[in-house]
């Protein structure tokens, strides 16, 4: 007798992931997502989706089955991309293995350490302005202009640049979703912002110290072929400004709505590395990337055919009532939220995860001892983009301890 598998259809789902209706407020349509089972097929794209934590998860670290080279979006950058595809975010072991070990050697824990003392020095000195005006927005005051007073210089890039810097990490996430509004947007001012961020990237151009002159120095040692020493300098400017500027404006905006869990922090400062991995969570910045499937495979006993597109919610999976308990919806700066999946997981972990936990911990810290209550002035106003979940605009007041 023969016996054969019978594997569970996957069902259709009728949803738009990148309406502006789910980019505001994508909880609705992630549980949906996630109810229907372990993967859906969104007819709409043509594409597939999970949103349960563990499937999610599970997916990130298979990269044999699940690969990145054919892109991070919903579209093939074989056939057709903006720019020349990212030498780690889309590439598969055996090349992203060496790419990663030059990243990860330059973003060293040491070299990371380094940069503390003048991150926490700016910060300082920002939250002595920001006290002293008293009202002001916190997406443009604080979420925007701390990462651009740090991060830049970090990567050894020469003091301005503020709008590019900004531009260039808005079109890099609206490009990798459909063919919509805020990618037809982003994509009609990539020509110079591109060219901006290519310059910066050259030798010549970089400061002597940072992580743009450590990675020529690889190259020097043989570890990576020059000509591709400006193209990893890049992946440093492409995912480290937006998202972290998308992780600070979403910690206050979680703040300045609920007063309650401010007050917690600000009794006990110490608790913001807890407290920011609780936002990660419950408003996870970048909300989706996506994989292609490099033969059949499975999730959990459901086959997802070869060559298609899998859009796996990371903003789904990290309130998934199955791993995080009915009240997943709840932000909670008592929550142990770690092993959230915001900074993805496997091999393309994110590599910057140090610097941005301490360029958020620093200044959400810095002013956790010094704001006794952080409240909203107006209505904030959302920010569209295709694969981050964040605000445009945050209006607050502080009130010093
Ligand atoms: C809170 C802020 C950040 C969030 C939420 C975030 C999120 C992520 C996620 C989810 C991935 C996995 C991508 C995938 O699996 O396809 C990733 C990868 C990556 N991130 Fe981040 N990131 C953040 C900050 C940064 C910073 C500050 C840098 C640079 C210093 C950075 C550089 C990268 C790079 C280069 C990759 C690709 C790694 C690889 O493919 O091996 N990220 N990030």
């Amino acid at each position: 007798m023969v016996s054969m598998t019978v594997r569970p259809a996957i069902p259709d789902l009728d949803v738009d992931p990148f309406s502006d209706e789910s980019l505001r407020d994508p909880y609705e349509y992630q549980r949906r997502l996630r109810d229907a089972g372990p993967v859906v097929h969104i007819p709409a794209y043509g594409i597939y989706a999970m949103g349960r934590f563990s499937d999610v998860q599970a997916t990130f670290k298979d990269w044999d089955h699940f690969i990145s080279s054919q892109g991070v979006g919903i579209e093939d950058v074989r056939k057709k991309f903006w720019r020349t595809p990212s030498l780690l975010l889309e590439t598969d072991p055996p090349a992203h293995t060496d790419f990663r070990k030059v990243m990860g050697k330059v973003i060293s824990p040491g070299a990371v350490r380094e940069l503390r003392e003048r991150f926490s020095a700016e910060a300082e000195q920002l939250v002595d302005e920001l006290l002293d005006r008293g009202s002001f927005d916190a997406i443009t005051e604080v979420a925007q202009r701390y990462p651009l007073m740090v991060f830049p210089r970090a990567v050894g890039l020469r003091p301005g640049g503020r709008e590019e810097l900004l531009a260039y990490g808005a079109i890099s996430f609206n490009a990798l979703g459909p063919e919509n509004e805020h990618r037809t947007k982003a994509l009609a001012m990539a020509g110079p912002v591109s060219k901006w961020v290519e310059d910066s990237c050259r030798r010549e151009e970089l400061l002597p110290e940072g992580f743009g002159a450590s990675i020529w120095a690889a190259a020097d040692r043989g570890e990576l072929d020059p000509s591709l020493a400006p193209l990893l300098t890049r992946s440093l400017l492409s995912a480290g400004i937006d998202t972290t500027v998308t992780a600070i404006g979403n910690a206050l905006y979680a703040f300045a709505s609920h007063p309650d869990q401010w007050a917690m922090m600000h009794e006990d400062p110490h608790r913001v590395r807890v407290a920011f991995n609780e936002v990660l969570r419950w408003e996870s910045p970048v909300q989706s990337f996506f994989r292609t499937t490099a033969e059949a495979a499975t999730v959990g006993d459901v086959a997802v055919p070869p060559d298609v597109k899998v859009l796996l919610s990371i903003g789904s999976a990290n309130r998934d009532e199955r791993k995080w308990g009915p009240d997943a919806h709840v932000f909670d700066v008592r929550r142990q939220s770690g092993g959230h999946v915001a900074f993805g997981s496997g091999i393309h972990l994110c590599v910057g995860q140090p610097i941005a936990r301490m360029e958020a911990e620093i200044v959400l810290g810095e002013l956790a001892k010094r704001v006794a209550r952080i409240e909203l002035t107006a209505e904030p106003v959302a920010n569209f983009n295709n694969l981050l979940k964040s605000w445009h605009s945050v209006p607050v007041r502080v009130t010093p301890a």
